[in-house]
């Protein structure tokens, strides 16, 4: 049976008897509005775990735009129901829990999070690096389980942990996605039903084409606004807008010159 715990000091209580019976903890922080890529997380923390935290809480400080913010879905039922069998524990903390500092007190990284998503949204990383420091310190993981869709994202908490020597296993996971090649996301359910199918062509045009200058001008062929395309570290980048919805993603590029980019990526070869 799922524990929910909305308050901080209640889940402190629990942590605690958890180590003393001696548990491994996993945790998976998330925003919520679940979908079938936390459940990947969730499943790959309760296999090498003996208890499974996770975390929902929407975190006001990593929005740039707050119509984003207010258009984030909440749907906490529906996610208590998908957590249910995989989390032990739920954590719902209120905002004045998180923040009793306003956000007087930061993290900020100062190379990687100026590029790509920290150019195009300002203030987003120190946002997030902020809230997992925290949650982290709340929950007290052994182990914390990040998708490698926001490859940024992930690589930032692990050079986090590293550089404030955190005593936590930072785990990526593979994207997981949708039949037609799409990486799931919380804000795929805002994507009207023309603009879900017109979406499938960003990850299958990242993956196929020969450099970014070419995603961009088949990107924008489609109909996409292009935030950015770019390759870095054997990984090409990608960020884009359909219909006022933003999504990213990243593809592995890979070796084999005679079938490039899909296979690596796991994406539907171009037909
Ligand atoms: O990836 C997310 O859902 C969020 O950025 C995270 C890591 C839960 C921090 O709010």
């Amino acid at each position: 049976m799922t524990r929910v715990f909305e308050r901080l000091a209640e889940w402190r209580t629990a942590r605690a008897e958890l180590d003393t019976r001696g548990l491994r903890v996993g945790f998976v922080p998330t925003m919520g509005a679940l979908h079938a890529g936390h459940r990947a997380l969730l499943e790959q923390a309760k296999r090498e775990n003996d208890r499974v935290v996770l975390s929902i809480f929407v975190n006001p400080t990593q929005f740039n735009d707050p119509d984003d913010l207010a258009r984030y879905p909440r749907p906490v039922a529906a996610d208590l129901a998908l957590a249910d069998g995989l989390a032990d524990d739920v954590l719902l903390p209120p905002a004045e829990e998180i923040y009793p500092d306003d956000y007087r007190y930061r993290v900020t990284e100062y190379t990687l999070s100026t590029r790509w998503e920290g150019a195009h949204r300002p203030g987003h990383f120190e946002g997030v690096l902020t809230v997992v420091l925290k949650l982290l310190n709340a929950v007290r993981p052994h182990r914390a389980y990040f998708g490698e869709k926001d490859w940024q994202q992930l690589e930032l908490i692990r050079g986090m942990a590293g550089a404030l020597l955190l005593p936590v296993e930072i785990v990526g996971c593979a994207t997981v996605r949708d039949v037609d090649g799409l990486a799931l996301s919380s804000r795929n359910v805002r994507l009207s039903p023309t603009a879900r199918k017109r979406a499938a062509a960003f990850p299958r045009i990242l993956a196929g084409s020969p450099d970014p200058a070419t995603a961009v001008a088949r990107l924008k062929a489609e109909g996409f606004e292009v935030d950015y395309v770019d390759d870095h570290a054997g990984i090409r980048l990608g960020a884009v807008r359909i219909d006022g919805v933003r999504l990213i993603d990243n593809i592995q590029l890979a070796r084999d010159p005679l079938n490039p980019r899909a296979a690596a990526a796991g994406l539907p070869s171009p037909s």
